[in-house]
């Protein structure tokens, strides 16, 4: 049987507790256009309500926390937006690097930060080495991130890996390749699909977020504004996941 890494509870019916809950944080422009605010405004209220989250969902016993923070997608916006937004970021990590330290969280980062400004990625960097000790939940940051890009990555790799393998017979490499080494290619390898993804705003689109690892999980949607959606909005939920009734393609 194919493995849909479905971790929470294992098998059909209803799930107990996410394991993993991913959500795509949007909302922060509109949030600071209802103030007449820049929108960078709404981008510093977005991160405060990410720390909140955070701390939240570690205190909560969730496994695995992905945030959506920056897509592929995303460049289009104008500079002084995206090197805002990177702005941002920097702070936030300093600031909180010591709290996510002591709530033994651990930092990492999808997508290909490469390209992002030296001071980010540096304070990116640090975050990850001086929490890769700890053992607690595993808060992932999805930045520069497109699921579509990954999943061509994914299928270079193993069509790279089939050529070197099997020389003339790269195609019966090929036709072994399984689901678990398309996974395995993924940036999201090791880690359990997401039980739940979130998406705040009111939009009901995924936007290149997590395609492959999307195939069984709950979707919530809430019209609540990403900066203010708080731990209780958050409690709600998972709640309404809980109400879901997971089959797998099985029957009812
Ligand atoms: C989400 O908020 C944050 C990022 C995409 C970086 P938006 O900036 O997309 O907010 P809206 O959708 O314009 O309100
Ligand atoms: C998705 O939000 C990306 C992040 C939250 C980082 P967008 O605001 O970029 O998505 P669209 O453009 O509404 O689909
Ligand atoms: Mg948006």
């Amino acid at each position: 049987m194919t493995d849909l890494k479905c971790a929470s509870g294992g098998a059909d019916g209803a799930p107990s507790d996410p394991r993993h809950v991913a959500i795509v944080m949007d909302g922060n422009g509109r949030w600071a256009a209802r103030r007449s605010a820049p929108r960078l405004y709404g981008h510093n209220a977005g991160m405060n309500a990410m720390t909140e989250i955070v701390r939240h969902a570690s205190d909560s016993g969730v496994g695995y926390l992905t945030v959506y923070a920056f897509s592929t997608e995303n460049w289009k916006r104008g500079s002084d937006e995206v090197s805002g937004i990177f702005g941002l970021l920097v702070k936030f990590v300093e600031l909180k690097l010591r709290e996510l330290v002591e709530n033994n969280v651990v930092v990492s980062v999808i997508g290909d930060y490469e390209p992002i400004p030296g001071e980010a990625k540096a304070a990116l960097e640090r975050t990850i080495e001086d929490t890769s000790r700890n053992t607690g939940m595993k808060f992932i940051i999805a930045l520069n991130y497109g699921s579509r890009a990954d999943i061509l990555n994914a299928a270079k790799t193993l069509a790279r890996e089939a050529a070197e393998a099997a020389g003339e017979g790269a195609n019966a490499a090929a036709s072994e390749i399984t689901e678990a080494d398309f996974a395995a290619k993924l940036s999201t390898a090791g880690v359990p699909d997401p039980d739940l993804i979130i998406r705040t705003s009111g939009e009901k689109r995924l936007s290149n977020f997590l395609l492959w690892e999307a195939a069984y999980s709950e979707l919530v949607f809430t019209d609540v504004l990403w900066p203010d959606f708080t731990p209780a909005e958050f409690d709600r939920c998972v709640e309404e996941y809980r109400s879901r009734d997971r089959r797998y393609g099985g029957r009812t």
